[in-house]
């Protein structure tokens, strides 16, 4: 069996294969409240019934002003938290597990979302709030945030936990915490954006201090037996950022504060141009596992042999597929006939027949 289909246990939860979904926004929360929608169980049901072995639904706020935009999802409420539970219930029923990727989006909250009429940050007039930054610098293009006090600082790290609590209530089997992209937490941790002078800021004990408490305070609220991920962008592709080395001594950090997994992107905190191309962020997933934890690989990832090559390599443990998985929400069915595994396929009863013919056997 290729290895890409092996299960991974991590605590007391046993993914049934390393082929995850990334957490991926889908804007779809028409009525601005954060309550997931049909959108997000016909969305996430879709690939759970495609095999995939773990969805982390997108990036949901922890609290209002911490959604990316007013179409946003949420959970900071036992609304919300009742509308994950339908998705999480049926996912489950497709034989996936369920993970949610709790966030802050920091200095980058309130934009329009991609397919808006307009671009930017959202005024007040028309649904945006103050957003919230570890300085007052803004990314470039939008407003410029408010510097975090220390008792807001504080109010965020109770919000996550009490977000992993509700996770824990609709069910889901892991929590990522969102440490990436430009995000609050990413924007602590990367110099360019924090420049404080406080215990939160300066050297790199300083700049992780806040994730580091956001760690702590979910793995207290979050089931001893569940497994928490931490997504970081382990480089900025610019001088004087948070850098790769950096990120693996973080990712040692999180080991020791009870992390299970980290999620290896990258950018998202200054524009750099960033040299994409096919795996073009596995060697960071392969630098940041020296710290000792498994990590999840992710970015242009989209040919099973190719993935199945990233484990291969030791490179990582899982790997993560975004934009291949908005075109084909079926892949790993795809990819277990590519990789000459039938039985690998988890095909939903009613999808049997129209299974992936076996491969030819390579010669
Ligand atoms: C539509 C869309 C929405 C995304 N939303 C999120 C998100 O909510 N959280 C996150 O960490 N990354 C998000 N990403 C980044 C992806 O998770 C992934 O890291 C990136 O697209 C690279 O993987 P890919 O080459 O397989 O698409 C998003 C990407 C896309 C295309």
């Amino acid at each position: 069996m290729p290895s890409l289909f092996d299960p991974l246990t991590l605590r007391d939860l046993t993914i049934p294969n390393r082929i995850f979904l990334a957490p991926m926004c889908q804007y779809q929360c028409e009525a601005r409240d954060g309550v997931p929608t049909d959108w997000h169980l016909v969305h996430l049901g879709a690939r759970a019934s495609g095999g995939f072995g773990l969805l982390i639904a997108e990036a949901t706020g922890v609290v209002p002003e911490g959604r990316i935009t007013p179409e946003c999802p949420g959970l900071w409420n036992d609304t919300q938290a009742a509308a994950w539970k339908r998705v999480v219930d049926f996912c489950h029923g497709q034989g996936a597990a369920m993970g949610i990727q709790l966030a802050h989006a920091g200095r980058k909250a309130s934009t329009y979302r991609p397919f808006a009429h307009r671009s930017g940050s959202v005024p007040a007039d028309d649904g945006g709030w103050e957003t919230f930054g570890p300085s007052a610098v803004p990314f470039p293009g939008l407003e410029t945030p408010t510097e975090a006090t220390p008792g807001y600082l504080a109010h965020v790290v109770e919000a996550f936990a009490a977000a992993a609590r509700r996770a824990d209530a609709a069910g889901f089997d892991v929590v990522e915490v969102h440490a990436a992209h430009g995000y609050l937490l990413h924007e602590f941790l990367s110099p360019l954006s924090n420049q404080r002078t406080d215990g939160y800021g300066g050297d790199l004990a300083g700049r992780s201090r806040l994730l580091l408490e956001v760690v702590d305070a979910v793995r207290a609220a979050w089931p001893a037996g569940k497994p928490l991920f931490v997504r970081i962008s382990a480089s900025e592709w610019t001088d004087g950022g948070f850098g790769v080395e950096e990120a693996t001594e973080v990712a040692r950090l999180l080991g020791e504060h009870g992390a299970d997994l980290v999620h290896v992107s990258s950018g998202g905190n200054v524009l750099a141009p960033i040299p994409a191309g096919p795996g073009y962020q596995v060697p960071l997933a392969a630098a940041v596992r020296s710290a000792g934890l498994p990590v999840c690989a992710v970015g242009l990832i989209t040919d099973p042999r190719q993935a199945q090559k990233v484990l291969d390599d030791g490179s990582a443990d899982a790997v993560a597929l975004a934009r291949v998985a908005l075109r084909e929400p079926a892949w790993p069915l795809r990819a277990a006939a590519e990789l000459e595994c039938d039985d690998c396929a988890r095909y939903p009863d009613s999808y049997l027949r129209g299974r992936w013919p076996a491969a030819e056997p390579v010669r």
